[in-house]
């Protein structure tokens, strides 16, 4: 396989404009990519620095991943394969949602509930290219093409990955907690409110409002006990918690139980009033002193 040609330099910005094809204000073209951009597709993943081969794909070397198929036509159901192409028709970015995700045998579906029949985003863009808005607007296509099938995709990302974060961070998500702290396993809404609870995850639900990426005392102290454990760690930035508009909100309405984090500070009230408001008979429990909620143990 030859090298991919030379990359001109990075754009500032892009901004998709249709659904299935568009294009950005620097000639920086997104569409939906077809059985004969397959060469280009192992040909980025050549290009990739071992980090980030890494971050995608683990030890796994380049030439033994399996190269996904991509459909000739969309349907539904099927995977989403989206690229992003700079002005000379160079894929410089690429974005999949696939069950089972890239990088695992055929068959061999993402193991572990919650989450195991949703499906994996993977995001990838040309080292050249980063940090110019590329993987923004490929995961903002992703979503919107997304969005009427799947209400919520599964994210799997390593902590110390801070691009991947910001941008993940930008959709309403929900953490699984796993007391993995170095791996963080996501689910993320593709639409405009929080993501509901997946289908295959056990009772007694628990979710746990507040704490940071690096995970809230409430989270370990529910580590290992029969059922799921999910946790919001609020709205995208710039956005309002749906509660505190006394709007429903999927997480809470799939909960059996709601904690309030002890890292809300203050807003635990506001939050613990909120609840009592829309969401009158779900058991509440706070570190915080918050009235009427007794403590976990
Ligand atoms: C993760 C990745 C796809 C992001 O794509 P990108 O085009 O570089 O990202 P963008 O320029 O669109 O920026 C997205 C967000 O990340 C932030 N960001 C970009 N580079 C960053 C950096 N080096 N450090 C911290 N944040 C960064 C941006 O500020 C932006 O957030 P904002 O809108 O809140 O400001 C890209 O870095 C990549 O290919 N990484 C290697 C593969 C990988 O890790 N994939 C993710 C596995 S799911």
């Amino acid at each position: 396989m030859r090298p991919p040609p030379a990359l001109p330099a990075p754009r500032t910005s892009v901004a998709p404009r249709s659904p299935e094809g568009s294009s950005g204000p620097r000639g920086l073209r997104l569409r939906l990519l077809r059985p004969a951009d397959q060469p280009a597709l192992v040909a980025l993943r050549r290009a990739l620095d071992a980090s980030a081969r890494h971050r995608c794909w683990g030890s796994r070397p380049v030439d033994e991943l399996p190269v996904p198929e991509l459909p000739t036509r969309r349907t539904p159901a099927g995977p989403l394969h989206l690229g992003a192409f700079d002005p000379a028709g160079h894929l410089v970015g690429h974005a999949a949602l696939q069950h089972p995700p890239l990088g695992t045998p055929h068959g061999d579906p993402r193991t572990g509930p919650p989450g195991s029949q949703v499906p994996e985003v993977a995001l990838v863009v040309h080292p050249e290219w980063r940090s110019s808005g590329v993987g923004k607007a490929l995961w903002r296509q992703l979503r919107r093409l997304a969005a009427p099938r799947w209400p919520t995709v599964a994210a799997l990302v390593e902590a110390d990955n801070r691009p991947a974060l910001a941008l993940l961070r930008q959709a309403h998500l929900a953490v699984v907690d796993h007391g993995d702290p170095g791996t963080f396993d996501l689910l993320v809404a593709t639409g405009p409110t929080p993501p509901p609870w997946p289908a295959d995850a056990p009772h007694p639900r628990v979710l746990i409002e507040g704490g940071t990426w690096a995970g809230c005392p409430e989270g370990w102290a529910f580590a290992g006990r029969p059922g799921t454990v999910l946790r919001c760690p609020g709205p995208p930035p710039g956005q309002t918690c749906p509660a505190l508009l006394d709007h429903p909100c999927p997480l809470v309405d799939g909960a059996d139980v709601l904690v309030l984090s002890s890292t809300l500070g203050p807003s635990a009230r506001l939050l613990a009033a909120a609840h009592r408001r829309i969401q009158a008979s779900l058991p509440l429990l706070s570190t915080s002193p918050v009235p009427g909620a007794p403590h976990p143990r």
